[in-house]
């Protein structure tokens, strides 16, 4: 049984708690949080953009912390499961590889390279399991791309399409804030960049361009170029101002023998058009999913070769290149 202490009972600290309970190899046996009705249970104000409304919920037997060094003390804890601001998770991160405990945290892994490198060091030292939260493989329109590399279903990769827009979060507070949040490059477009360098690996630079909302990207494109000069790899992402934009996130993904559309379409060499039936999972199923990877990695003493820490880290270098290349208007070397 791997005993799990979740600091952060917000939205997703929330969604992480509900989706332990589907995983038999977990427990949730603490929980750290700054807000008082929170650690007595009274979630009924947690509410994201996606997932379940909070509910009042039964904290029977878990450990209910005001401060994280609480949390580190407590024997019952073997995984720290960060789901803090972004700003917040490398000195908390380092606490608790520091306290000997296996870390997951919430994507980004950090706003800043020197944090992240500081967390992925720490684990390092203390030769502790270092995990991030990048959900995206997990959700079955990626899982799909993903598998079909692995397997070679399809051949070797040419390229892809990456897109991700949203209108304007105008009810969340410090979202353009280099030091809370990042807008919409490090809180959204930090997935595709996580998902571009999980399949294509690392680029050699970055050209984007994109309008700014003072130094932070508010809307982008980026063309990633890799050593090999015939991979294609695209990406759009960022806010845009009208209300009535729904959330949108797809993809095109091009092998040498099919191409890949995020709706289960897939185009094969011989003309023929399929439409696959994707498994249809909730949010609480995906991320079910993705703390299962994590839990099985704990259990093997294993890390993750998709939630690592080290990859996580390269997507946040990939996405603070592209805000840098944004406000040169020029290329920059990754
Ligand atoms: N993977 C995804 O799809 C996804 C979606 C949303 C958010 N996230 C990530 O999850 C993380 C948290 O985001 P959220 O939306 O849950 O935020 P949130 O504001 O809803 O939750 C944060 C919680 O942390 C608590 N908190 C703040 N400082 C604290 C401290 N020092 N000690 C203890 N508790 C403290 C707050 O009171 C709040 O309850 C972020 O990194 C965000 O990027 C990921």
């Amino acid at each position: 049984m791997i005993r799990i202490g979740i600091t952060g009972l917000g939205f997703m600290g929330m969604m992480h708690y509900l989706s332990y309970q589907n995983i038999k190899d977990a427990k949730v046996t603490a929980i750290c949080e700054v807000l008082p009705e929170r650690r007595t249970g009274d979630w009924t104000k947690i509410k994201g953009n996606f997932g379940p409304q909070g509910t009042q919920t039964d904290l029977t037997g878990i450990n209910t912390y005001a401060e994280l060094p609480q949390l580190l003390a407590d024997p019952n804890v073997d995984l720290v499961d960060i789901c803090l601001p972004p700003g917040a998770h490398a000195a908390a991160a380092v606490a608790a590889f520091n306290a000997g405990k296996h870390v997951l945290s919430e994507k980004p892994i950090a706003l800043k390279i020197a944090d992240a490198d500081v967390m992925v060091a720490a684990a390092e030292k203390n030769k502790k399991l270092f995990f991030v939260g990048h959900v995206l493989p997990f959700f079955t329109a990626y899982a799909f791309v993903y598998d079909a590399l692995k397997t070679n279903k399809y051949g070797a990769l040419l390229g892809g399409h990456f897109n991700r827009v949203i209108s304007d979060p105008v009810w969340l507070k410090n979202f353009y804030d280099m030091n809370f949040i990042g807008g919409p490059l490090l809180d959204l477009h930090i997935h595709d960049a996580h998902f571009i360098r999980l399949l294509f690996g690392m680029p050699k630079s970055v050209q984007s361009v994109g309008r700014l909302r003072g130094e932070v990207p508010e809307y982008f494109s980026t063309q990633f170029i890799f050593g090999n000069p015939a991979l294609v790899v695209t990406s759009n992402s960022g806010c845009i101002f009208q209300q009535g934009r729904p959330f949108m996130a797809n993809y095109e993904v091009h092998f040498e023998k099919a191409t890949l559309l995020s709706d289960g379409t897939v185009l094969t060499e011989d003309g023929k058009v399929e439409q696959m039936q994707l498994p249809d999972l909730d949010e609480i199923g995906v991320f079910t999913n993705e703390l299962t990877e994590v839990i099985n990695s704990v259990k093997a003493d294993r890390p993750s070769a998709i939630l690592g820490g080290q990859l996580a880290r390269d997507a946040l270098a990939i996405a603070l290149k592209e805000m840098e290349s944004v406000q040169k208007q020029r290329a920059v070397a990754v």
